[in-house]
Parts: C-alpha cells; sequence; structure tokens
C-alpha cells in the first residue's frame, strides 16, 4: 500500500486495502494496517474517508498506537491551518466562544461506554434521594422517561428539612436529573436499578460505621442535621468513580460529560461537608456525646474497610499530618497528600455500596446488585429489568 501510495497511486493502494478487509480472518486488518490506510488517506487529501477507516478502526476494537494519534494530530493540525484561514476571512472582530476542535476526531470509543453507563448507578440513586427529601416524588413523576422501567426505589420519602437545606437538596435533585439525561444521551443507559433508600437502610450504615446498634436507629429524613449526615454517604462516591474513571476513557464527548458530572458532583460534596463542618461541634441527640464530625469520621473509615484498598476518604477533621501540606486538621474536602480527590474503582464503589465488602455480594443501597455490565458481570447475572440501550442520539 505505501509503495502504491508513494508511487501516487492512491487508487491501487485503496484496492489492496479494500482485498486486505474481503479476506477477513485469513488476513485481517491490524492497528499498523488501519494506521497506514488512514494516514495515506489523509495524505492524499482524502479526509472524510481516512476517518471512516479510522471510526471502522475503533468499532473493530483497535486502540489507537501512538503511531496513530500522530497521523492524527498531523490531520488535525493541517485542517486546523486551513480553518484558521477561513476565520481569517470571515471573522468579524467579535468574541470566539467555541473551543478549538479535539485533537481526537471520535466522540465515544466503545471502551468509554460501559464506566460511564456504570456511574448511572450512583446518579439513579443521588437522583432518587434528593427529589424524594425535597418534593417527596422521584423520577417516577419528575422525568419518567430516564428510569428506562427499572423499579421504583424503596423507603424514600420527603425529610423534614429547613428552608436552606431544602432549597439546596431540591437544586441538586434536579440536577442529578440532568446527570442521568446527560449520560443516556451521550452513552446509553440501562434500567434503573433496585434502590433501598429507607431509614433503616442508611440506619444500617450507621450502624456499621460505628460498629454497635445505634439506639434508637439513625433516621435520614428526621431533620436537616441527619439528612446532611446521609448526604455525606453519596456524592463523594461520585467523585471517587469518576476521578477514577478519567484514565480510561478517551472520546471527547465522553470526557466533556465527565469532567462535568464530576465538577458538579464535587460541588455537591463541597456544600454538604461545608454545612456539616458548621455542625461538626453539635452533638446528635439523642446519641449522648457522639458529635457530626465523629459520625463523618464514623462513615469515612467505614467506606474505607469496605472498599479493601487503603485510605481513599477521610472525615472533616484529621490529624494535622493528613491535612492539606501535612498542617491542618481542618478537613473540609476529602483529598490525598497533593490535595487531589482520591479515585476509586467500580469493584470498590459496589463493596461500599452494597455494605458488604465484596463486589460479588449485593445488598445495602442495591438488595438486587447494581446495574450495567461491569455491575453484573461481577455477579454473573444479564441485566436487571430490560437491558443495555445505546444512545439517544
Ligand atoms: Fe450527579
Amino acid at each position: 500500500m505505501h509503495w502504491l501510495a508513494r508511487a501516487g497511486d492512491v487508487d491501487a493502494a485503496m484496492r489492496v486495502w479494500e482485498e486486505m478487509r474481503s479476506r477477513r480472518g485469513k488476513c485481517r486488518p491490524t492497528l499498523v494496517s488501519y494506521t497506514a490506510c488512514v494516514k495515506i488517506l489523509f495524505h492524499a487529501g482524502r479526509a472524510a474517508e481516512g476517518r471512516r477507516v479510522f471510526e471502522e478502526m475503533v468499532a473493530e476494537g483497535l486502540r489507537p498506537s501512538c503511531t496513530t494519534y500522530t497521523v492524527l494530530i498531523e490531520h488535525l493540525a493541517d485542517a486546523a491551518k486551513a480553518s484558521a484561514v477561513a476565520v481569517e476571512i470571515s471573522d468579524c472582530g467579535g468574541p470566539r466562544c467555541q473551543p478549538p476542535a479535539p485533537h481526537v476526531p471520535v466522540p465515544v470509543f466503545p471502551y468509554d461506554i460501559d464506566p460511564m453507563q456504570f456511574a448511572l448507578n450512583l446518579e439513579y440513586t443521588e437522583a432518587e434521594f434528593f427529589l424524594h427529601a425535597a418534593f417527596g416524588v422521584g423520577l417516577d413523576q419528575i422525568a419518567p422517561n430516564l428510569t428506562l422501567g427499572g423499579p421504583p426505589p424503596v423507603g424514600a420519602m420527603k425529610a423534614n428539612l429547613d428552608e436552606v437545606t431544602w432549597r439546596i437538596t431540591a437544586e441538586f435533585g434536579l440536577q442529578e436529573v440532568g446527570h442521568i439525561r446527560a449520560i443516556q444521551n451521550t452513552v446509553g443507559g440501562f434500567p434503573r436499578p433496585k434502590i433501598d433508600l429507607s431509614a433503616s437502610n442508611f440506619a444500617r450504615v450507621m450502624d456499621q460505621a460505628f460498629g454497635y446498634h445505634l439506639d434508637p436507629p439513625f433516621d435520614p429524613y428526621m431533620d436537616s442535621r441527619n439528612f446532611l449526615m446521609a448526604c455525606y454517604v453519596i456524592p463523594y462516591l461520585g467523585i471517587n468513580g469518576y476521578t477514577g474513571t478519567n484514565p480510561i476513557i478517551d472520546g471527547y464527548a465522553t470526557k466533556h460529560l465527565l469532567a462535568g458530572l464530576l465538577g458538579v458532583e464535587a460541588g455537591q460534596d463541597a456544600v454538604f461537608r461545608a454545612l456539616l463542618f458548621e455542625r461538626r461541634s453539635e452533638t446528635v441527640p439523642p446519641y449522648k456525646g457522639i458529635t457530626v464530625a465523629e459520625f463523618t469520621d464514623r462513615i469515612s473509615a467505614a467506606r474505607n474497610q469496605l472498599a479493601k484498598c487503603g485510605v481513599k476518604d477521610e472525615g472533616l477533621t484529621v490529624p494535622p499530618e493528613l491535612g492539606a501540606e501535612g498542617r491542618i486538621c481542618t478537613n473540609v474536602l476529602s483529598a490525598d497528600r497533593d490535595s487531589l480527590s482520591y479515585a476509586r474503582t467500580p469493584a470498590e464503589l459496589l463493596r461500599i455500596l452494597y455494605l458488604s465488602g465484596d463486589e460479588h455480594v449485593p445488598g445495602g443501597f442495591f438488595p438486587e446488585g447494581a446495574n450495567g455490565k461491569i455491575a453484573r458481570e461481577f455477579l454473573r447475572k444479564p441485566f436487571a429489568a430490560g437491558g443495555n440501550r445505546v444512545p439517544a442520539n
């Protein structure tokens, strides 16, 4: 192919390529041959064909190499020069609002899909918890098409909230609707799993955190303080999950989605933690002598224990050596020694969310297991209620 292309006969080089493709099994195109074909087409000015071959390569499950990326970058640099000239001609001096063209012209790689869909488990959980706590109703009433036919949550209810906490919860609940829609539109989705948001499940979380039975059982819906402590349990895991997913996705649309979700998830967690920090020294009635700070410390320690992968979770106060730059015990945000968010894998998250410490043993927030390919493979069970859905657009 190279010889023919260098001799100026690109059509003949493409005939060799088509012959190779037609002999699937005997002479299957490899990453090297795909990259060579893309390069020949780009150099010949046949960009649309080159992109099609590149997309076919990705669809075949071949992950681009450094050489492939170099070919793409060279092509995009040439294209950018051409479009810069066009902009120069047409620009009337107005402000520029568009980001530069992505370096990799693929919105979603096939291997982006499962990790991003996995996040739906947490997003469904947050949506149902916040929406029910604020409005007394959930996705079935507010955005029924987004449930994709999954069962309603168990035990979620309106919480007894003060005005500020109610406003924050209502906003965050509605934000979760957008998060679910954005994931489904970008990478497709799966039906909402069965989610246990009952007071008794949160009581189990707290009993597990303290190592003994709290009497009376913890009730997340009783007042704003208890509700905020229950909120401490969930959005933080979203941060861990998105931070962990970031290095294994490549599509520009998937990365745009992840950055947007991570930003808001981190913001939600920061708001909850800041509100709790203000109350850190308050005791939590009727549990004599137990402060808000101790609740957060215990929850974080329990999550570290369940996940079995070291310390990736810290309460609102820490020994100074674990605080920012090893010199402060205030710990409004949980982060590593460089003050970067901790990352967790889906298996770690499931160990926590199942309250079982085992991604193969469902329970806790997902009594029948989380949904999606990653979670169902751990359970060796097919998708719950329905199946996988392709992106809506
Ligand atoms: Fe979210």
